[in-house]
C-alpha cells in the first residue's frame, strides 16, 4: 500500500512539473483567448481618417485597438503631430494652369504612383486576419511601397508573396543576437525587399498608458522573431522592446550597412544633429518621425522639426517623413517642408481592419484624390512643383508659440 501511495505521489509530482513547464512555455495559457480580428473584404468609403478611426474602434478588439491608436502618456505629442500642420498655410497660386496634377514620384530608384508609402507597423494581425499579407496586397495595388516591421504578424515570405514583386522595404529592430540580425537581413534581401529601414528611436518602448491600463499582451505570434530571437506571444510591447538591442549608436548604422548591399534608411530622426550623424555613418536616407507619438510624450510634433532637419540634410539623401499624416494637405505641407515622400501608419491599419486589402487600397485612393485636389487648388502640377512651394507661417497673423 505504502509503495502504491509513494508511486502515486511521485507520478503526481511529475505531472505537476510537466504541467508547470508546459504552462510557462506556452504563452497561449497566459493570453486572453478568443482574440477575433476582422475578416472583412470590401472597398470602403473614406470621408476622413478620423471617421475611419471611429469605425475601426467598433471592430478591432479593444486592447488591440488601443495598442494601435494609442500614444505615449497624455498623447499630447501624438495629437500635436496632426494639429501642427495647422501652424502653416498653403499659399495658393491660381494662374498656373494646373490640369489633372501628376502625383507620381520616385524614391531610392523606385517609381511610385503617389508620394505616400506604408510605414512599418507591428502586428497587423490585431486588425485583420490577413495581417501584413493583406496590407501588402493593398499597398501593391495602390502602386506604392510597403514597409514591413520586424514585429509583423505575417512572415517576411508571406508578405513578399502577397506583394507579387511590388516594392517592399524591411524595417529592422536590432536584436541582442548578432546572428539573428544578420540572418533576418539576409532573408529580406533574398526575398527581394529593396531597402533596410533601421529604426533608432525605440531603445525602450514609450510609456503607453492605454496599454498599461489594459495590461495589453500580444495575443498573436510575431513569427519573424518568435523563438529565433525573443518570446512574443503573451508578452507586452515593453517586454518585446526590452528583449531587443537597447543601446543604439552610429556604429550600428555602419554595422547594418556592412550586412547588406541594400540602401539603409535611418528611421526615427527628430533632431538635425542626429540627421548629420546618421548621414556620416552611411545612412542612404533619413526618416523623420516621432513614431506616431508612441515614444516620448512631450517631444515636438514631427512636422515641427522637419524644416530644420531638411536644411541640415540639404538634399544629400532623400527624406521620408511620418507621424500625423491624415489628408492631402498634410502630404502637401510635408513635401513643401523638405520631405521627398511621406508615410502613413495607423490609417493603413484602419483600412485593413475595415476592408482587408481592398480597404487599404481605399485609404491610398482617398489620400491620392485628396492630394490631387489640394495640388489643383494650390496651383502645383507635379510633386517637384510642391517642393518649390513656400508655405506661409500662421504666426504672421497669430502669435507664434500659442499652438
Ligand atoms: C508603429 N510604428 C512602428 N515603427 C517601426 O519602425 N517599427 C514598428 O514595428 C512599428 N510598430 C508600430 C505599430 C503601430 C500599431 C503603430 C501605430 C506604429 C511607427 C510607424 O512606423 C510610424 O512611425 C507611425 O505610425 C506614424 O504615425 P501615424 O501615421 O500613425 O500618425
Ligand atoms: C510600436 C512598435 C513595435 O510602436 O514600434 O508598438
Amino acid at each position: 500500500m505504502k509503495k502504491i501511495i509513494f508511486i502515486l505521489s511521485i507520478s503526481l509530482i511529475v505531472l505537476l512539473i510537466v504541467w508547470l513547464v508546459m504552462r510557462l512555455n506556452n504563452p497561449d495559457s497566459v493570453v486572453k483567448s478568443g482574440y477575433q480580428a476582422s475578416t472583412r473584404n470590401t472597398k470602403i468609403i473614406v470621408y476622413d481618417v478620423e471617421g475611419l478611426e471611429r469605425q475601426a474602434k467598433q471592430i478591432i478588439p479593444s486592447g488591440g485597438f488601443d495598442y494601435i491608436a494609442g500614444g505615449a502618456e497624455t498623447e499630447k505629442t501624438m495629437r500635436r503631430n496632426i494639429s501642427a500642420f495647422d501652424n502653416v498655410d498653403i499659399y495658393p497660386r491660381v494662374l498656373t494652369g494646373v490640369d489633372n496634377p501628376d502625383t507620381s514620384t520616385s524614391i531610392l530608384g523606385i517609381d511610385i504612383s503617389l508620394p505616400v508609402i506604408a510605414a512599418p507597423a507591428a502586428a497587423h494581425g490585431l486588425a485583420h486576419v490577413s495581417a501584413e499579407a493583406g496590407s501588402a496586397r493593398g499597398v501593391a495595388q495602390a502602386g506604392t511601397i510597403m514597409s514591413v516591421s520586424t514585429y509583423a504578424s505575417s512572415t517576411l515570405k508571406e508578405i513578399a508573396n502577397a506583394g507579387g514583386g511590388a516594392p517592399q522595404w524591411f524595417q529592422l529592430y536590432l536584436s541582442k543576437d548578432a546572428d539573428f540580425n544578420r540572418a533576418i537581413v539576409d532573408q529580406a534581401e533574398r526575398l527581394g525587399y529593396r531597402a533596410i529601414i533601421l529604426t533608432v528611436d525605440a531603445p525602450i518602448g514609450g510609456n503607453r498608458w492605454r496599454d498599461v491600463r489594459n495590461d495589453f499582451k500580444f495575443p498573436l505570434e510575431l513569427p519573424n522573431v518568435a523563438k529565433k530571437s525573443i518570446k512574443t506571444k503573451g508578452q507586452g510591447i515593453g517586454a518585446v522592446f526590452a528583449a531587443a538591442q537597447n543601446k543604439i549608436t552610429p556604429y550600428d548604422i555602419m554595422r547594418v550597412k556592412g550586412m547588406t548591399k541594400l540602401p539603409v534608411i535611418v528611421k526615427g530622426i527628430q533632431h538635425p544633429y542626429d540627421a548629420e550623424v546618421a548621414i556620416r555613418a552611411g545612412a542612404d536616407a533619413i526618416w523623420v518621425s516621432n513614431h506616431g507619438g508612441r515614444q516620448l510624450d512631450g517631444a515636438p510634433a514631427a512636422f515641427e522639426v522637419l524644416p530644420d532637419i531638411a536644411r541640415q540634410v540639404n538634399k544629400r539623401v532623400p527624406i521620408i517623413f511620418d507621424s500625423g499624416i491624415r489628408r492631402g494637405q498634410h502630404v502637401f505641407k510635408a513635401i513643401a517642408s523638405g520631405a521627398d515622400v511621406v508615410a502613413i501608419g495607423r490609417p493603413v491599419i484602419y483600412g485593413l481592419a475595415l476592408g482587408g486589402w481592398r480597404g487599404v487600397v481605399s485609404v491610398f485612393d482617398y489620400i491620392k484624390s485628396d492630394l490631387k485636389r489640394v495640388m489643383t487648388l494650390a496651383g502645383t502640377q507635379t510633386i517637384e512643383d510642391i517642393k518649390k512651394t513656400q508655405l506661409r507661417p500662421r504666426c504672421v497673423t497669430v502669435r507664434c508659440g500659442n499652438i
